[in-house]
Formats: structure tokens, sequence, C-alpha cells
């Protein structure tokens, strides 16, 4: 596909991580799976199928505004980085930047091996002057640069609001995280979804093809198929809510009758209507979005939002003193 080597630096999840988070989460008396288990072959190519939904409206939102202000973007970022991506799926919103970044390499990193590896290898193919290092990792435990990446400021770029993904406090754990990567005179450049109406938010997680709910009982299908569980997937449901107090959205797969499941040599009990928690999205106005930078030891540089005030794209720089 490309004459462009691309170095790849493996790290990927096992079978192992995914049977130790899924006994923790179910011992709790409210059972949970961690959200980055969606992201098998099946789940981000149904998170894909979501990005384009109409009702969806993030990722168009953030891309077209990641078009609009690509100059200013660079102009107040600087060119040249060694430009670093957690979570880097099909890496199209960074393509968008490139141009106008100029970065000295490109790091993507993601949890879903397959799919980062096809992306990389076109990037590479499609960018001849980049220098590409794709690392398969989790990089909510984990955020170490391949060895062989160039030396260079650093500008992590965290787009699609996956910040949303974690609790506040966890949130500024991993901005922290980012704070530490990029060292002193680093920059972030993260999307963050805005708080809006209930109504939005609800459509946006629970859309009419359902795309969103096969999303989410994919993650069934995935512990039958390497845990060996015996979840029967027409005896759950997905459910979508906007927690207003939490300032979240809460996506849960709610069990529609009594039932157990077995997996790992275990038994589960499931009472009609409990629920297994699989992902929350936290909204931030963008005051409190840079309450949360800070604290993470993060400046606000600036920020930017769409005409409809529905997203915002946040530059940020860590202290030269840290
Ligand atoms: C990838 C975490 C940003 O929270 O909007 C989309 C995941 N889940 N629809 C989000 C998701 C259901 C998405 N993030």
């Amino acid at each position: 596909m490309s004459n462009t080597p691309v170095s790849f630096h493996d790290l990927h999840l096992t079978v192992d991580d995914l049977a130790a988070d899924v006994l923790t989460g179910f011992s709790r008396s409210q059972k949970s799976i961690p959200p980055k288990y969606f992201y098998d072959a099946e789940g981000s190519r149904l998170f894909d199928a979501i990005t384009e939904l109409p009702e969806y409206y993030p990722t168009r939102t953030e891309t077209a505004m990641l078009r609009e202000f690509a100059d200013d973007i660079a102009h107040k970022a600087g060119t040249g980085h060694l430009l670093v991506e957690p979570g880097s799926g099909s890496c199209a919103k960074a393509r968008i930047l490139f141009e106008g970044l100029q970065p000295c390499a490109y790091v993507p990193m993601d949890i879903s091996r397959d799919h980062l590896q096809v992306a990389a290898q076109q990037v590479a193919a499609e960018y001849p002057w980049l220098e590409v290092h794709a690392a398969c990792t989790d990089f909510t435990r984990l955020m170490t640069l391949p060895p062989d990446s160039p030396e260079g400021r650093r500008l992590a770029f965290f787009p699609g609001s996956s910040i949303g993904n974690f609790d506040p406090e966890a949130a500024v754990g991993f901005l922290r995280m980012i704070a530490e990567m990029v060292g002193p005179g680093g920059q972030l450049l993260i999307g963050v979804d805005l708080k809006k109406d209930k109504a939005i938010l609800e459509a946006a997680y629970d859309d009419a093809q359902g795309i969103t709910a096969a999303f989410n009982l994919n993650l069934l299908k995935r512990i039958n198929r390497e845990l060996g569980a015996d979840f029967d997937l027409t005896q759950w449901r997905h459910e979508a809510l906007y927690n207003e107090d939490k300032g979240r959205i809460e996506m849960h797969l709610v069990s529609r009758a009594t039932q157990q499941v077995h997996l790992l040599e275990q038994t589960f009990y499931f009472s009609e209507g409990e629920t297994i928690h699989t992902e929350n999205s936290y909204k931030y106005s963008v005051e409190e979005f840079r309450e949360l930078a800070a604290r993470a030891g993060f400046t606000a540089d600036t920020v930017w939002v769409d005409a409809d005030r529905l997203f915002s794209i946040h530059l940020l720089q860590t202290g030269a003193h840290e």
C-alpha cells in the first residue's frame, strides 16, 4: 500500500484485561463495563457509522470547525511539532491539521490494532513527507511514546470529546498524564462537547436507525466471543439518558427479564430492569472545562466554539516551569 515505513508498537489489550475488567465491573452493585471495550473490529466500524448519523452532531461539528479554523489553529499553536494523538481511530481529524501544522512526526495511538495499522499506513501513503509512528496502546493506562519518535516540541491532539468518557476527577488525572507526556512548553488541542438541550443530547446517543444501540449491545457479543459468556442479546436493550445533575449522558444495557449469565466459571444474576452501565459522556461549558484543565496544570490559550454553540475546541499549554 505504501513504501513509507510505519513503525508499529504493540501494547494492545488482551483477553485477560477484558476478563479482569468485566469481573471487577460485575462485582459492583451497579454493574459496569469500561467503554474502551466498545472498540473491537465491529465496534470500531459501528462507531464510524455513528459519526455519520444525522443525530450525532459532535463529529460533523468538530470536523467543520477544524476545517474552518485550521489556519488560526496553526497560527496559535505554531508548526513543526511532534503531533501525538491518543485514540486516533481513522486519523480523519488529524489529516485536516497536517497541512497547516506541518508536524515533524505524527504518533497515532489506538487500542484497536487492525484499525490503527490500516489508518497509519494510509496516512503515511497520503503524506509522504510525514513520519508516522503508530502505537497500539490503551492510552488510559499508558502514554509512552514510541522509542524511535523524533525530538520536538510536543502537541497532543485529543478530539471527539473523548475526555467526556472520564469522570471529572479521572479527567484531571488523564490531562495531567498528557501534560507530563507533552512536557514543559507542550500543548494540547482538545475537542470538548458543550452542555446543551437534553433532547438534542439524548437523540445523539439513541439514534432512530439503532446504530448506537447496536454499538452498545456489541459489548455483550464481544464478551460472549472472547470470554465464552452466554448473554442472550434478545434479552437486553440499549438506553441513553442525560443526567442533568452530573452533566453527563449515561449509556446502559437494560435487562429485559430476570436472568442469569455465565462467564468465566461464574454465574451472574440480573433482575428485570437492572442495568449494566457502559458509558458516561460528560458535557462541559467552556468555563467548566477550563477549570478542569487548570487543575491538571494547563493554561487556556484559545477556545473555538461553533455558531450553534454545540462544541468547543480548546488550545491549552503547560507552564514552561513544569
Ligand atoms: C468517543 C467517547 C466521544 O461519548 O460521544 C458515541 C462515544 N458513544 N455514541 C461519545 C459514543 C455513543 C463518544 N466518544
